[in-house]
């Protein structure tokens, strides 16, 4: 869709990346890092100063202590320590159960490791767990339950309560629990995100991966991390030594900078202007027909236009490219065990200056408002 959207010059709320730079500070230690001849390999699980600022960042957020040393390994991106976690502690014929819809990488890197995906589907609006369900796609061979929150695509945040049901779940199953909390830090209307690590007896079962590009607005840094028990991150580790080996040197030092140097306001600055960016588009979203599920976290909005549309969820994106001049994704691709979810509904981002969202109002406004 982005190259769609860019051949097009439709206005990009299909891909999740930001349209606006990251903090000043942190390029401007970029910049010194770079000067500074911090150029060459970088330690494998992560340059010290960062996993020591991650450690200390962790502590503060969550009250969690992890091992700066061993028990926190700095990823390619969150995807790279996603694929590392599968390719480490997963062998084939090895079964993972997921919520969906997913980010698509998930049962991807799990079929690189070999292993079975197996889908517990939340549906559109409330997303809602269904721990029947759930409870079905258990057997001898799941080895990991992989939760997201806050979710993408539906902005869902896991309660306390949702997640001590899981918790319990996965303690009697004995299984392990990977958490994807990238969003950790964009959540709305004072939905709290509680990471599963923190849930009695979870950290020891816990691999929580999270990363810079969604908090500090720099996806093309490529840095992410990886917390756990040291067995586990050793795992993890040894999978990752032979993928990336470690992530940019000047890039990983002048983010632990920047992880040191930055105040609560910060965080409270991002929930701040993600809140007008999410109201904005909820409103436009909302005059058109479109009938929208509210985020609590992240920054995706999932839309329901089947009252304004009879086609699949493919051929409204493309009519809405052609007739508007904005781009979206259509979310089947996220489902794999009910598709047809997916398929009345569309994904706007909203991970965009305000001046692009109230030029996409406009644009959708003269569509639908004829
Ligand atoms: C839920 C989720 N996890 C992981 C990622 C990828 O993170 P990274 O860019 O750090 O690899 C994304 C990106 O959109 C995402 O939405």
């Amino acid at each position: 869709m982005t190259r769609l959207a860019n051949e097009r010059g439709a206005i990009n709320l299909a891909q999740g990346f930001p349209d606006f730079d990251a903090p000043s500070e942190i390029l401007e230690e970029a910049v010194s890092a770079l000067r500074g001849g911090q150029n060459q390999y970088a330690r494998s699980m992560g340059h010290l100063p960062l996993v020591r600022a991650l450690s200390e960042k962790i502590e503060q957020d969550y009250g969690l202590l992890f091992d700066p040393h061993s028990e926190i390994l700095v990823t390619g991106g969150a995807t790279e320590g996603i694929a590392s976690a599968f390719l480490g502690l997963l062998n084939p014929g090895d079964e993972v159960i997921f919520f969906e819809p997913h980010y698509d990488s998930y049962p991807v890197c799990a079929a690189i490791a070999g292993a079975v995906s197996r889908f517990c589907t939340l549906r559109f609006p409330d997303f809602t767990i269904d721990f029947d369900e759930l409870e079905n796609c258990f057997n001898e061979r799941t080895r990991v339950l992989f939760i997201n929150t806050p979710h993408n695509p539906t902005g869902k945040v896991f309660t306390e309560a949702e997640l001590a049901r899981l918790a319990e779940l996965c303690i009697r199953r004995d299984v392990l629990v990977f958490t994807d909390e990238v969003y950790e830090h964009i959540t709305y209307d004072h939905a709290e995100h509680i990471p599963m690590a923190k849930l009695p007896d979870m950290r020891e079962r816990t691999l929580t991966i999270s990363g810079a590009g969604k908090t500090f607005s720099m996806t093309g840094w490529r840095i992410g991390w990886v917390s756990g028990p040291a067995a586990l991150i050793e795992a993890v580790q040894r999978a990752h030594q032979y993928i990336t080996f470690a992530p940019a040197t000047p890039l990983q030092e002048a983010l632990a900078r920047g992880i040191e140097n930055i105040d609560a306001g910060f965080f409270r600055d991002l929930q701040r202007v993600y809140t007008q960016r999410r109201e904005l588009l909820l409103s436009v979203l909302e005059q058109t027909g479109l009938k929208v599920a509210v985020p609590r976290g992240a920054y995706y909005i999932l839309a329901d236009f089947s009252d304004i549309w009879e086609g699949d969820d493919r051929s409204f994106v493309h009519h809405l490219i052609d007739q508007s001049g904005v781009a979206a994704i259509p979310p089947s691709s996220f489902y794999t065990a009910e598709p047809t979810e997916g398929k009345r509904l569309v994904r706007f981002a909203f991970c965009k200056r305000l001046d692009t969202l109230k030029k996409a109002e406009k644009r959708l406004k003269k569509l639908y408002t004829q």
